[in-house]
């Protein structure tokens, strides 16, 4: 919370805890009547040999209180600080309107860099709806990141690499159709290695076809070469089309196919200290707790592991990492696992530095997603149909409205996008379009609603979001008010927090808990038709809203658009 740091500032001078480990344990108490930040006295009772209800009575005494703090009391043990809400107001919306580009960042990431690999699809395979929750989770991730100063460098590890591409070409050169892939050139993909699968049952010499096409691929040769390029530009070609509706853009596209001449340097490493062992044919590294790690396969050929430990260490000797982070499904935990745990084996000091961030499936109305046979849920058709549905929502609440199509895609995609980091990201979650697109739930739309209402407020009152200032004196002594207030102080708070444990859905609670609060705010106490100093003071509070709620969904990777909203 904003105010937390003046509750640091007087406690810090009686405690041995740094200003962080103090920020850590601040709360905030049950009842507002007993105070609005409480400090517990539980973890100094064994260090000072004092019964924590003696601790907070002598702590607040002895605190030096500075405005906005306005009294501290013991409660058993706990003590209680109470803020001067006027002067505490007065403070967040200077704060705020001073500066709103700079709200809830900080420079405490400067001079660190944090990789960030994400979305990373397997080329001439559909976009599921994991790379859907990757690509979410990970723009977020790399836009909090950047908000508090770290150097992002995001990275599309494309899945270009490995024997299916023998099978797809071999597959290509017997039934490819050129004029289907002008369409869709990712189903014309599948379209073929699907019919190799099923084919390869009963012909066996196909097998032999494809993984011969994939020797010459990794020999270099030049039709394979020439084939698989192409089928790796048709592949980003389509899902270029979905990440643009998205708005996701990427520092690095190295795949797989760019660390397929990196492998080699990893397996004479491994040999070097002796990590590598013979195990029926392969070759692998075994580990402490987990199955060991398979580096070789029995015919020499790379796998998985292989090249994720490579870009690894590419990653490594390129950026300098502080933090290297992967984005993708928490049924790969294993494969990471082995993967950090071979590079610490290598005694790599930066082993450290590698996080899977994982999370849940992610189903529509129900429907777990399968990518081979069966029924296949496109990530285009639910970014559609959210927009189709949002385009209907609009319709319904203001027809004819201007700019209505643009509108439409940017609340459908917020809804897809909102319903996800709404969620801890480990769990598995729902896709239900009609609650998503809803303008009334813990939805996107809804949180996009309030800021546009903010906006239309600030319009009719003849006022461009930066031309508000705070006043000297704001009148703001009210219960919504203050709800307001404290709702959107929480936010710097949120964002560090969403940083440390990669967990956007903190933030994600600010902005609907700041929504929720202006709501209320909204329907008690009027604006424009205010007495002149409660009309100044809310004016700011709604202006310091609205940059709060823009900054938030731009965090989070939703547009902010402007609507009819009243
Ligand atoms: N291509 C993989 C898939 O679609 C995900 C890759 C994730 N990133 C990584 N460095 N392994 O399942």
């Amino acid at each position: 919370m904003f105010f937390h740091d003046y509750a640091i500032q007087a406690l810090a001078p009686h405690l041995p805890l740094s200003p962080g480990a103090i920020g850590a344990l601040l709360e905030t108490p049950p009842d507002r009547v007993l105070g609005d930040i409480a400090f517990p006295c539980y973890g100094l009772a064994q260090k000072w040999r004092k019964a924590p209800a003696s601790i907070a009575t002598e702590l607040a005494t002895k605190l030096d209180l500075t405005s906005p703090l306005a009294g501290a009391t013991a409660v058993g043990p706990y003590v209680n600080l109470r803020l001067d809400r006027p002067a505490a107001g007065k403070l967040l919306l200077e704060h705020v309107l001073a500066k709103p580009d700079a709200w809830g960042g900080s420079g405490e990431g400067e001079g660190c860099t944090v990789c960030i690999d994400f979305c990373s699809p397997n080329v001439a395979r559909p976009l599921h709806l994991g790379h859907l929750r990757s690509t979410v989770i990970g723009k977020a991730l790399s836009r909090l990141y950047a908000t508090l100063g770290y150097r992002v460098v995001r990275i599309n590890f494309l899945g270009d690499w490995g024997t299916q591409f023998g099978k797809l070409i071999a597959g290509w050169k017997r039934w490819g159709d050129q004029s289907k892939v002008q369409d869709d050139p990712i189903a014309e993909l599948v379209r073929v290695y699907v019919r190799f699968h099923a084919e390869a049952k009963t012909a066996p010499a196909l097998e032999a076809e494809g993984r011969a096409w994939f020797k010459r691929l990794e020999a270099g040769d030049r039709e394979a070469r020439a084939l698989w390029e192409w089928i790796r530009e048709q592949s980003l070609a389509g899902f270029a089309k979905t990440l643009t509706l998205l708005d996701v853009e990427f520092d690095s596209y190295a795949g797989e196919a760019f660390y397929h001449d990196k492998n080699q340097a990893v397996v004479d490493l491994l040999e070097a200290r002796g990590l590598l062992v013979e195990s029926e044919g392969a070759k692998v590294v075994e580990l402490e707790g987990m199955p060991p790690c398979l580096i070789l396969k029995s015919d020499g050929a790379t796998l998985y592991e292989t090249r994720d430990i490579a870009a690894a260490m590419h990653r490594q000797a390129t950026y300098r990492p502080a933090r290297s982070l992967y984005v993708v499904d928490s049924g790969q935990s294993l494969h990471f696992r082995q993967v950090f745990a071979v590079i610490e084996r290598l005694g790599e000091p930066w082993a450290g530095n590698l996080e899977h961030v994982g999370f849940g499936v992610m189903r529509v109305g129900g429907k777990r997603l399968r990518t081979r046979a069966g029924e296949v849920v496109y990530l285009d058709d639910v970014l559609a149909q959210a927009i189709a549905l949002a385009r209907e929502e609009l319709e319904l609440r203001s027809p004819g409205m201007d700019g209505a199509e643009e509108i439409a895609r940017s609340i459908g995609v917020g809804a897809v996008i909102f319903n996800d980091l709404r969620q801890h990201r480990l769990h598995d979650i729902d896709f239900d379009p009609d609650e998503a697109i809803s303008f009334d739930g813990e939805t996107g739309p809804y949180v996009q609603y309030a800021h546009a209402r903010c906006r239309n407020v600030l319009r009719r009152a003849g006022l461009a979001p930066g031309e508000v200032e705070a006043p000297a004196d704001p009148v703001l002594a009210g219960e919504p008010e203050w709800a307001l207030l404290s709702a959107m102080a929480a936010f710097p708070a949120a964002v560090q927090t969403a940083v440390r444990r990669n967990e956007p859905h903190v933030l994600a609670r600010v902005l609907l808990d700041t929504a929720k609060a202006l709501s209320r705010f909204y329907h008690d106490c009027p604006v424009l038709k205010a007495g002149e100093g409660a009309r100044q003071a809310r004016l700011a509070l709604v202006a310091a809203t609205a940059v709060t709620l823009r900054r938030g969904l731009w965090m989070l990777g939703l547009e902010a658009p402007l609507m009819r909203a009243d």
